[in-house]
C-alpha cells in the first residue's frame, strides 16, 4: 500500500513539472502578443500596428479581396524591420472610397548574424477588411472615448450597439501610469484590437496621465502620426481635425514633476505649429472643422491654478487661433463628467464637448463616449451612456 501511495505521489509529481515545463515552454513559443490594430486612415493610406514576443521580421499582405496579393513591409535605411514588440507597416498609394483585405505576417528570426541568418516559425493573423475614405465624403460618423484609464472593457459593449461607424478617436487619458510598455498593448490595444480597432481606425491624442512614468517616452512608436509629434492634423471626407496635445495639467515645476517637466515652452511651439496648420489649404478648404483637445479650452480657465494649469495654458495659447480660424467643435475629457460648453465671447467661440467616460459598472446611465454624425450641412454630437441611449446633444449647422 505505502508502495502504491509513493508511486502515485511521484507520478503526481512527474505530470506537475511536465505540465510547468510545457507550460513555460508555450510561453517561449514565438506568438502575436497583439493582434492588428490600424491607425490615422487616409484616402490613400493606413497605418497597420501588431505585437510579436520575439525577434522577427514582418509584413502585411493586403488587397482588394480576400485573394490579397499586395505586400508591403517596412525598411529603414535598406534594411527590412527586424525586432521585438510592437510592429508597424505603412500602407501606401491605396484607392479612396476602397474596401481592402488584409492580414499581417510575423517570422522569427532565431539567428542574425553577418553571414547566417536562421529563420523560426512563420505566424499568419486572420483576415481583416477596412475601407478608405472616399474624397470629400459629406456623410460619416465616428465615436470619441477619452479617459478609459485603462480599463476598455466597456467599450466591448458600446461597440455591439454602433455597428455603423467610420472610426475612433481617443481624446488622452486612455492610460494612467506609463511604467511598463507592454501596458501599452495589454491594457489598451490588444482589446480595441479584438473590440474593432482591426477593420475600424483609431486617431490618437495623448492626456495629461501619457506623459508620466518611463515608458511613456516609448509611447511614440505606437502613435502613427504624419511627423512623428503628438499633434497633428488629418482630413476625412469634407472635415479636417486638428488634434492637439495638452501636456502635464500642473506647473512644470510642480514637485511631482522633478524637473523633468517643460511643458509651457512646448505648448508655445504647437501653438506655432497651430497658427501655420489653420492657414493650409486643407483647412479652408474643408467644410467642417473639429479639433481634439484632451484638457477642454473654458470661459473660466482664465484662472491659473495648481491643478488647472495646464488647462489655463492651453485656453490661453490655443483658444485664441481656434477662434480666429473660426472651427465648428472642440471634442475634449480630463475632467470625467460630460459638459457641453457652450460658445462665448472671451474664450471658445465655439461648442466644447468634455466627454464623461470613466468606466464604472455601477452607473450605467453616465455618459460613457460620444457620437459624431456628419451629415451634408450638419454635425450632430450625440453623448451617450452605455446602453446607447442619448443623454445629451447639440447640433451645429452650416
Ligand atoms: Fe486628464
Amino acid at each position: 500500500m505505502k508502495i502504491l501511495r509513493s508511486l502515485l505521489i511521484a507520478s503526481a509529481g512527474f505530470f506537475f513539472v511536465l505540465t510547468l515545463s510545457v507550460n513555460a515552454q508555450q510561453e517561449n513559443n514565438f506568438k502575436i502578443t497583439c493582434t492588428p490594430f490600424l491607425e490615422n486612415i487616409r484616402t490613400n493610406s493606413v497605418a497597420v500596428f501588431w505585437e510579436v514576443n520575439k525577434n522577427s521580421t514582418g509584413w502585411v499582405e493586403y488587397g482588394m479581396t480576400g485573394n490579397l496579393g499586395s505586400v508591403e513591409r517596412t525598411f529603414k535605411d535598406g534594411m527590412a524591420d527586424v525586432g521585438a514588440g510592437i510592429r508597424k507597416v505603412m500602407l501606401t498609394g491605396l484607392k479612396p472610397g476602397t474596401k481592402y483585405f488584409y492580414r499581417t505576417v510575423s517570422c522569427e528570426i532565431k539567428t542574425l548574424e553577418p553571414y547566417k541568418v536562421v529563420f523560426g516559425d512563420t505566424l499568419k493573423s486572420s483576415i481583416y477588411a477596412f475601407e478608405t475614405p472616399a474624397a470629400n465624403q459629406k456623410e460619416f460618423s465616428f465615436l470619441a472615448f477619452n479617459d478609459i484609464h485603462d480599463a476598455p472593457q466597456y467599450i466591448e459593449e458600446v461597440i455591439k450597439k454602433e455597428k455603423e461607424f467610420n472610426f475612433a478617436v481617443f481624446d488622452g487619458d486612455i492610460l494612467t501610469d506609463l511604467n511598463d510598455e507592454t501596458d501599452f498593448t495589454r491594457k489598451i490595444f490588444s482589446p480595441l484590437s479584438t473590440y474593432f480597432a482591426a477593420e475600424k481606425p483609431i486617431f490618437l491624442i495623448r492626456g495629461n496621465h501619457e506623459t508620466r512614468g518611463a515608458a511613456a517616452r516609448n509611447l511614440y512608436k505606437y502613435f502613427d502620426t504624419p511627423d512623428g509629434k503628438f499633434y497633428y492634423t488629418f482630413t476625412y471626407g469634407n472635415t479636417f481635425f486638428i488634434m492637439l496635445d495638452c501636456g502635464e495639467d500642473k506647473p512644470d515645476n510642480n514637485k511631482y514633476y522633478f524637473g523633468l517637466a517643460g511643458y509651457d515652452k512646448y505648448r508655445s511651439e504647437e501653438a506655432k505649429w497651430l497658427e501655420k496648420a489653420v492657414k493650409s489649404p486643407e483647412f479652408k478648404k474643408a467644410k467642417f472643422k473639429i479639433a481634439c483637445l484632451h484638457m477642454p479650452i473654458k470661459m473660466n480657465a482664465g484662472e491659473d491654478t495648481e491643478g488647472g494649469h495646464g488647462m489655463y495654458d492651453c485656453s490661453k495659447k490655443f483658444a485664441p487661433i481656434l477662434n480666429k480660424a473660426g472651427i465648428d467643435l472642440m471634442l475634449s475629457g480630463h475632467t470625467h463628467k460630460y459638459e457641453i460648453i457652450k460658445p462665448g465671447k472671451d474664450t471658445n467661440r465655439f461648442p466644447v464637448i468634455v466627454g464623461g467616460a470613466y468606466y464604472d459598472a455601477k452607473n450605467p446611465l453616465r455618459v460613457a463616449y460620444t457620437r459624431v454624425n456628419i451629415v451634408k450641412n450638419r454635425i450632430s454630437v450625440e453623448l451617450k451612456n452605455l446602453n446607447g441611449e442619448i443623454v445629451d446633444r447639440i447640433e451645429v449647422k452650416k
